[in-house]
C-alpha cells in the first residue's frame, strides 16, 4: 500500500510506514509542524527480494560497498528523500517486513540520481543480518524520513568538524555543508587503524585541513580524536565551532576539550528509538538539565549541556536482550548453513 498525502510546504517531506506507528501517531497530521507527506507499506519482498523494479515495494539498493568486516555502505533509490534530505538528518529503515526498526543517519545524498547513502556498523541482530541480506538489488522494506532537525550551518568562520566509529560517514554532510557555506573546515576523524579507514579522499576534497587519528597511529596521528582537535587548537586560536558525532564517549571527551576554550560544540545523540515521532520517549535525553526526545527535539545538543553519563547508562538498559537476540539470531544461521 503506499498513500501520497501532500504537504503544504514543499519543501520537508516525511516517508511514514503505517505498520511503524501506532494508531495515535498515525492520526497525527503534525510532527512538531513538519507534514507528513506519505504513508508506505511495503510488502514481505524486502531485502530478499532479487527483482528490481519501479513498482515493486519497498527501495532498492543500488550500490553497496564493504569498508571492512563490520562496516558496509548502502545506497538506496528513494528520489523523494533525496530531494528533502538536509545535513543531519536521519532515517528509520526496517530491513524486511519482520525486521526491527533503526535510525541511521543520511550520510550523503544525490539528489540528481535519487538515493541516500547509509554507512552502516554491524553491532547486533538487526545491522549484521542486514550486512548479510542486503546486496544490490535487494529492498528495504521501509525507509521513513528525513527525520530530526537539519544542522544549522550557521555563520561560523572556523569549524571543527569530528567524527569516530559509527560518526565517521554522518559527520560528512555537515562538513561539507559548512565547505559549501565558505566556512573553514578541519576534518578530524578517528578509527583503530589504516585498514578500517573509508572516504579518506572524500573528506580531503571538502575540507581545508584533514586530520586521521587512528590508535595505533598506522595512518595519521597516533592516537584518539581528541589528540586530533588538540592539534587543531594548537593551529588555531580562532575556531569558533566543534561539531562531533560518534560513541557517547568520544563525544563526552570532545566536549570537554572544548569546554576550557569556550568553543560552541555541537553533538548528535544515537540514543534507541522506537517511533522516531517523539511519542513513546524511548529516546529521551537529558540536555541542560531538561529532558528532550533526540528524534523530534535532535538529534543535535549543546554538547557541553548533554548529560552523557546518563545516555551511556540508558544506552545499556537492554544489552541483555540485545545479547540474546543477537545469539539467537547467529544459532538460526548456523542451523540454515549446516543444513
Ligand atoms: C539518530 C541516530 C543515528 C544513527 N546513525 C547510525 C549510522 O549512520 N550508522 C550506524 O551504524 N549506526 C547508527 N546509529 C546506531 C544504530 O541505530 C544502532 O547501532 C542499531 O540500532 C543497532 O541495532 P542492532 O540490532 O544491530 O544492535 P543491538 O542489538 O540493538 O545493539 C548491539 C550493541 O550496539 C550498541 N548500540 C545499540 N544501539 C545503539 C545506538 N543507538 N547507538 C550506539 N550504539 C548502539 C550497543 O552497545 C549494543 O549493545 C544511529 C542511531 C541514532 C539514534
Ligand atoms: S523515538 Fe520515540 S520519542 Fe523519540
Amino acid at each position: 500500500m503506499r498513500i501520497m498525502i501532500n504537504g503544504a510546504d514543499g519543501g520537508l517531506y516525511y516517508f511514514l510506514s503505517s505498520e511503524m506507528l501506532p494508531a495515535p501517531a498515525r492520526r497525527r497530521s503534525n510532527l512538531r509542524g513538519k507534514n507528513v507527506i506519505e504513508t508506505v507499506q511495503a510488502g514481505d519482498q524486502a531485502c530478499l527480494a532479487s527483482a528490481a523494479s519501479e513498482s515493486a515495494p519497498g527501495f532498492e539498493i543500488t550500490a553497496r560497498e564493504d569498508f571492512s568486516d563490520v562496516t558496509y555502505l548502502l545506497e538506496v533509490r528513494h528520489p523523494m528523500l533525496a530531494r528533502a534530505a538536509a545535513p543531519g538528518q536521519f532515517v528509520i529503515v526496517i530491513s524486511h517486513e519482520r525486521g526491527e526498526r533503526i535510525p541511521l543517519t543520511i550520510a550523503d545524498f544525490d539528489r540528481n540520481e535519487g538515493t541516500i547513502t547509509l554507512v552502516v556498523q554491524a553491532v547486533g541482530k538487526t545491522t549484521r543480518e542486514m550486512q548479510q541480506r542486503c546486496q544490490v538489488g535487494a529492498r528495504l522494506s521501509s525507509v521513513v524520513g528525513p527525520m530530526g532537525i537539519p544542522s544549522g550551518i550557521g555563520n561560523a568562520r572556523k569549524v571543527v568538524c569530528v567524527g569516530g566509529g559509527l560518526g565517521v560517514a554522518p559527520i560528512f554532510p555537515q562538513l561539507r555543508a559548512f565547505k559549501q557555506s565558505g566556512t573553514y573546515v578541519i576534518g578530524v576523524v578517528g578509527f583503530r587503524n589504516r585498514e578500517l579507514v573509508f572516504w579518506e579522499e572524500k573528506f580531503k576534497e571538502h575540507c581545508d585541513e584533514f586530520i586521521i587519528c587512528t590508535d595505533d597511529g598506522s595512518a595519521g596521528i597516533k592516537g584518539l580524536v581528541t589528540d586530533g582537535i588538540r592539534v587543531a587548537l594548537q593551529r588555531h586560536a580562532d575556531i569558533d565551532k566543534l561539531v562531533a558525532i560518534g560513541p557517547p564517549i568520544m563525544m563526552k571527551a570532545c566536549a570537554e576539550t572544548t569546554r576550557p576554550h569556550g568553543i560552541a560544540t555541537t553533538v548528535s545523540l544515537n540514543p534507541i528509538m522506537v517511533d522516531g515521532t517523539g511519542m513513546c520517549g524511548g529516546c529521551r535525553v537529558q540536555v541542560g538539565g531538561e529532558t528532550r526526545f533526540a528524534c523530534v527535539d535532535g538529534p543535535e545538543f549543546d554538547g557541553h549541556k548533554v548529560d552523557f553519563d546518563d545516555l551511556m547508562s540508558r544506552l545499556r538498559r537492554f544489552s541483555a536482550h540485545e545479547k540474546l537476540a543477537l545469539e539467537t539470531w547467529s544459532a538460526a544461521r548456523r542451523g540454515v548453513t549446516q543444513d
